[in-house]
């Protein structure tokens, strides 16, 4: 006999899943293939350097997804692969991302978020206005030739251009440029952060962060006793705790236990991973502990790229059409920059709990050890960026 359940009970979960916010299920798709392609890119960042890490996977999948629009043949199968994006149909991307970029970047996000894309092929080839029409509307970027022949003033031109698109946080995305140079993508990306609640400055003090075993900074620790949403992860032996955020997204800081090294998680990370630790967190009293830290990093993403096999693209071969010329350009390099801060700043009129709402205290979760985070939206689930602090005195 198979057991029943009561019918209550479904009752209950066919009206959760109506009153949920719901994302549409394309998009949904596209926003888990995303955060797929997120990990692996930090994934292969990270593993190659011991600093911090900090990157806009949301504005990089965005770029590399508007040059599905020039590439074709094995060039833009191994893209769409590459992207975590096979087996969708490109003609349909185009809208599907606008339709995301409208979720995550609504309400007062546009003021603290900013992010811009740029498809910048040399002189010889050419945009066509329909091209520039889709990356502007569908991608929210930009499409021109520059003249890499006079190497200073096309840098200038897209260090400014990135600096109006971050409202000037961003600046020298790009220094060297090659004047061989046939099409680079451009990304850029900025992010204030304002916790909701936020953390009140009168509490924070100086305290000590374990940089490695041989090293310890002092850092300005914030602190807020509150409610969280918390989960632990036994297998990885990490905890993961949300921290809200005013304009609909939400941070996850990833920390491993004390006996753990944070290359061992990201070893084992995957956008799935996220998916079970979102799902997981439940709601619970704590008193918090978090550094203030200020990232600003900036990469050229040619060979990582290669590396999670975007190889055709960088090719003499690569298919890329429709920019004129006898034969399309290949793909250069990919130059990505953001930047990021995390502080006591606040758009709530209330700050968040002090030191003794609760009238027994709470355990004590104190981010005092490198740590992983991830920036998501919160109803498409739409991971927005990724990074670690192992360090939070440098950038
Ligand atoms: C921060 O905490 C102090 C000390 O408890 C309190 O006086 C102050 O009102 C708080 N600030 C805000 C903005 O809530």
């Amino acid at each position: 006999m198979t057991p029943s359940i009561p019918l209550s009970l479904v009752g209950l979960v066919l009206l959760s899943l109506v009153s949920s916010q719901t994302v549409d299920p394309s998009l949904q798709d596209l926003t888990n293939r995303m955060a797929d392609f997120a990990v692996q890119l930090y994934r292969a960042v990270s593993s190659q350097t011991d600093e911090n890490v900090y990157l806009s996977t949301f504005t990089l999948s965005t770029g590399l997804s508007a040059l599905l629009g020039v590439t074709s043949g094995p060039t833009q199968d191994q893209l769409l692969q590459g992207l975590s994006l096979s087996g969708l149909d490109p003609q349909s991307l185009p809208d599907l991302f606008q339709n995301l970029r409208t979720i995550v970047l609504q309400g007062g996000v546009a003021t603290n978020l900013r992010q811009g894309v740029a498809i910048l092929p040399s002189q010889e080839f050419k945009v066509s206005s329909s091209y520039l029409e889709q990356v502007q509307t569908k991608f929210g970027g930009n499409a021109q030739s520059l003249a890499y022949t006079v190497p200073q003033e096309a840098a200038d031109t897209i260090n400014h251009w990135a600096q109006e698109n971050t409202g000037n946080q961003v600046q020298e995305l790009v220094t060297n440029l090659d004047p061989q140079t046939q099409l680079l993508l451009a990304t850029a990306a900025s992010y204030q952060i304002r916790f909701s609640p936020s953390f009140n400055a009168s509490f924070t003090q100086d305290e000590r962060f374990y940089v490695d075993r041989y090293h310890i900074v002092m850092v300005p620790m914030m602190f807020r006793a509150d409610k969280y949403f918390l989960a632990y992860d036994r297998s990885l032996k990490v905890g993961v705790l949300k921290l809200s955020m005013a304009d609909g997204l939400a941070m996850l800081v990833v920390l491993p236990d004390e006996d753990v090294e944070v290359t061992t998680v990201e070893e084992e990370v995957t956008g799935e991973k996220i998916r079970a630790w979102m799902r997981q967190l439940k709601k619970t009293k704590l008193e918090v502990q978090l550094p203030r830290f200020l990232l600003e990093r900036s990469y050229s993403l040619r060979d990582v790229l290669q590396t999670l096999s975007i190889t055709r693209l960088f090719q003499d071969d690569a298919d890329i059409i429709n920019m004129g010329g006898a034969k399309g350009p290949k793909l250069t390099q990919v130059h990505h920059k953001s930047v990021m801060s995390v502080d006591e700043s606040s758009d709530d009129i209330t700050t968040g709990g002090g030191g003794s709402v609760f009238s027994t205290l709470p355990p004590r979760l104190t981010i005092n050890r490198p740590f992983i985070f991830i920036i998501y939206q919160q109803t498409s689930s739409s991971v927005l960026f990724m990074g670690r602090v192992i360090d939070p005195t440098k950038k």
